[in-house]
């Protein structure tokens, strides 16, 4: 068996090696142009641009203004349309105003700069959420005005007021949610090569090779069939390329068709900062009212999410964040209102959990507080909250019922396997024996929902090739950003064949192979490739099957290095054998097929299957079951998700009080992927989510200047962590369990989920400052300004 085994990621040595091809290392085919966007100079306002000087600069093939497009080509992943370029009325500090062809990418990136940029009109822009909650105070009709992205959502379980107004204990307060940057290492890339007639081909670093198909078809007046999309592989993606690179890649296709050749555009890195969405900022407000243990009666949350100056993906990512406000815990009543908020700045895009971990920052606030109000351990208030395990008949705040739950017995386990209550003492002596610095400890569970919230998109289809060496070629929708999502497919396929893993051959995604893909997302690419590429196998294997078990099995004999013997005649060695039996006797297994009296090699039965006209390719197709979900319906069936996945994790921290600064000590993790595709692979995740969520929550910080520019749009100013901020102590380990439903092997889902791990590290610093002696609740990312900020008044 190759799943459930620890392997390495397949591209592993190419990428140490600097050989694994991205999509800027792709060799031209012919001439190429190297493309650059002109960038608009300030937030808000209207500008008049002479593109003259650009024309005239060395190296220029092609300029495109918003002039010389009867209709504005539309990059956008929503349905409301979202322009390549401006059209003279800026949005954003550094939207794309025209389009620079050149000869390389820095005669491009020179030419783009000459251009003679006329202010005709600065207007204020609306930058923060604090900006656009003002504006939205003053307006009268906040829609018309642009300055939300649709109504306030609001949804509602129980009497959410009634029950406050009756809890023993309320609390009311505030929390901001800084946002963040990707920080994919490889940048937006895409490739243009015009093919025959008005067909053409795109290279692209992008989550959703479906959407830039059609935005490509789009954009070019012809039809989807005529455009080709492959994807081999993308050095991360994290959410950042499901729609972003929809703009490089039109961008592209226009030139190759206008000058014939090879289009390429890669963005700097601080044009990638600076263009590119994030994951959304949010304040969310919140009042709750519990008891004298902290068993929430209700809780009442208002979230203000910033959009950015387009739809994108808004809508469904504050979905997401209302979908998740409620963590782990079961609230017997609740009201989550969302208000989406446009503002002046890049549009905000996906990011790992999609605005699940927003919103679960806003329950973990809550309990933070109330353990703060309550003089409790806040991890005491925590298992006073968590959904009872199994199906007890408990109901998120959108009505789904919660039967999966295994919350209480995992995060029992984790609390005694890192040893929670015996550090608790120890930390509280260290605390008390130790004026500067302070320790602090927390646990926080996760649980995350599984599937896309538009039911549409949870589909998948898969094409699997065998040839007659045995050797089996893999297609499938799924895009491979490093999460490994290739190689567990592959795992799947060698098992169906009895084959080793490497005889799989795992190929780039191409929208000519596998149609109508959803983008690789929503963590749910391995539960829905690995379903079709399980119905492809199987199909080709039942065809195999029913041929051997029946007919007169006839192929060439080899050697054992796989060479046709040849008899004394010069003609290849046949070799026959009848195995009459029932197809389903035959088996596939460690590289051979039969019964268990006699066995072929697995590449002889394929001949024979062959020689006996028997088709050894075929189409699979998966659609997730179960799932009834409409955002804008409130009754009906309501099963957003398959399933939930879990997982806890243990943070310790240090803090050092005069200077905010601080490290991770130890984490401890214990993560629910069911029963594991892939061991290995499956850490590998959730060390990476855990680190990525951590980073977001204390170190990353995004800075916007009052004129609406960037200002951290380097590694310089922008701070991901490093290999030196990783926990000193890092124990990670798999809930041994399997799905309850019926998923690829009984496996879960791992991209996301783990990023939400990291909010115990901001916990903890939480917990540290309440050592130090200060009521303050932090805010994320807890800088060390901020954390020096809550720390005033207190030593
Ligand atoms: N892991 C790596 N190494 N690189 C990535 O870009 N993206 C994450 C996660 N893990 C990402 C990653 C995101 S946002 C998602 S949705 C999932 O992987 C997508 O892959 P999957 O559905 O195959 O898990
Ligand atoms: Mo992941 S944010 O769903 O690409």
């Amino acid at each position: 068996m190759s799943v459930h085994q620890s392997r390495p990621h397949d591209s592993g040595p190419l990428h140490v090696t600097g050989e694994a091809r991205y999509t800027d290392d792709l060799p031209s085919t012919g001439r190429a142009l190297h493309l650059a966007f002109g960038l608009a100079p300030i937030a808000h306002g209207r500008v008049r641009v002479d593109l003259a000087p650009v024309r005239a600069m060395p190296g220029v093939a092609l300029v495109l203004g918003p002039e010389d497009f009867a209709e504005m080509p539309d990059v956008s992943p929503s349905p409301r349309p979202e322009p390549l370029l401006s059209d003279g009325e800026v949005q954003f500090h550094g939207q794309p105003l025209f389009l620079v062809a050149a000869t390389s990418h820095r005669a491009a990136r020179i030419a783009a700069r000459a251009a003679e940029i006329e202010i005709v009109e600065e207007r204020t822009p609306r930058i923060t959420i604090a900006d656009a909650r003002a504006a939205l105070d003053a307006s009268d009709d906040p829609l018309a005005e642009g300055l939300l992205l649709e109504p306030p959502l609001e949804w509602e379980k129980g009497d959410a007021d009634t029950a406050l107004a009756a809890a023993p204990h309320r609390i009311k307060g505030a929390i901001e949610i800084g946002g963040q940057e990707h920080f994919y290492l490889e940048g937006q890339a895409a490739m243009a090569v015009p093919g025959d007639g008005s067909e053409m081909v795109i290279h692209a670093s992008t989550q959703h090779p479906t959407e830039i198909q059609h935005k490509v078809a789009h954009a070019l007046h012809v039809s989807q069939a005529q455009v080709q999309v492959q994807v081999r592989r993308m050095g991360g993606g994290f959410g950042g390329k499901e729609s972003q690179g929809n703009a490089l890649a039109v961008a592209c296709a226009l030139v190759a068709k206008r000058t014939g050749l090879t289009a390429r555009m890669r963005y700097d890195r601080d044009d990638d900062m600076m263009l590119t969405g994030k994951r959304h900022d949010f304040v969310i407000e919140y009042e709750a009212g519990f008891d004298d243990e902290g068993r929430l009666a209700s809780v009442i949350f208002d979230q203000y999410t910033r959009c950015g100056w387009a739809p994108d993906l808004s809508a469904p990512v504050a979905d997401r964040a209302m979908l998740h406000a409620d963590n782990a815990y079961h609230l017997p009543a609740a009201r989550i209102r969302s208000t989406r908020l446009m503002t002046h700045t890049c549009s905000n895009t996906a990011f790992r959990g999609f605005g699940g971990p927003q919103g679960m920052v806003g329950i973990e606030r809550v309990i933070e507080h109330v353990a703060a109000h309550l003089n409790r351990d806040p991890l005491e208030v925590r298992r006073a909250n968590l959904y009872a395990s199994g199906a007890q008949g408990q109901t998120t705040p959108y009505g789904m019922e919660v039967e999966d739950s295994i919350a209480p017995d995992l995060v029992a386990k984790l609390a005694e396997d890192a040893g929670y209550a015996a550090r608790r003492a120890e930390i509280a002596a260290f605390n008390d024996s130790s004026p500067i610095l302070k320790r602090g400890l927390a646990l926080t569970p996760v649980k995350f929902g599984i599937s896309f919230t538009l039911t549409q998109l949870n589909q998948a289809g898969a094409l699997v090739h065998v040839y007659t060496d045995g050797s089996i070629r893999l297609n499938h929708g799924g895009t491979e950003m490093g999460q490994g999502l290739f190689t567990k497919v592959a795992a799947v396929a060698a098992d169906i064949f009895g084959q080793p893993q490497d005889a799989v051959r795992i190929t780039a995604t191409d929208t000519a192979k596998v149609p109508n893909t959803s983008a690789t997302a929503a963590s749910s690419g391995s539960d829905l490739n690995g379903m079709a590429v399980k119905a492809a196998c199987e199909t080709i294997r039942a065809r195999m099957a029913e041929h051997l078990a029946t007919a007169r099995v006839i192929w060439h004999a080899r050697d054992d290095a796989g060479e046709a013997l040849i008899d004394r005649d010069g003609k290849p060695e046949v070799c026959e054998h009848a195995f009459d039996c029932a197809p389903e006797d035959i088996t596939f297994a460690n590289g051979t097929v039969g019964t268990a009296d006699h066995r072929i090699p697995f590449a002889d039965a394929v001949q024979a299957c062959y020689a006996a006209r028997v088709s050894l390719s075929s189409t699979g197709f998966y659609a997730t079951p179960k799932l009834a979900w409409d955002r804008t319906q409130r009754s009906g069936p309501r099963r957003p998700f398959y399933y939930f996945a879990y997982g806890a994790a243990v943070t310790e921290v240090a803090l050092d009080t005069l200077t905010g600064e601080n490290r991770i000590l130890r984490t401890d993790i214990l993560h629910d992927c069911g029963r594991s595709l892939n061991p290995a692979l499956d850490i590998g995740q959730i060390e990476g989510g855990y680190v990525q969520g951590a980073g977001w929550l204390t170190m990353e910080e995004l800075v916007w200047n009052p004129k609406g520019a960037l200002a951290t749009h380097a590694p310089a100013t922008y701070k991901i962590p490093g290999c030196s901020d990783r926990p000193r102590v890092f124990n990670v380990a798999l809930w041994d369990g399997e799905n309850a439903e019926d998923t690829i092997h009984k496996s879960k889902a791992v991209g996301e989920p783990p990023l939400m791990l990291g909010i115990s590290a901001l916990m903890a610093l939480q917990d540290a400052v309440r050592a130090a002696g200060s009521d303050a609740l932090i805010d994320a990312p807890a800088t060390p300004e901020r954390l020096v900020e809550a720390l005033d008044g207190t030593a």
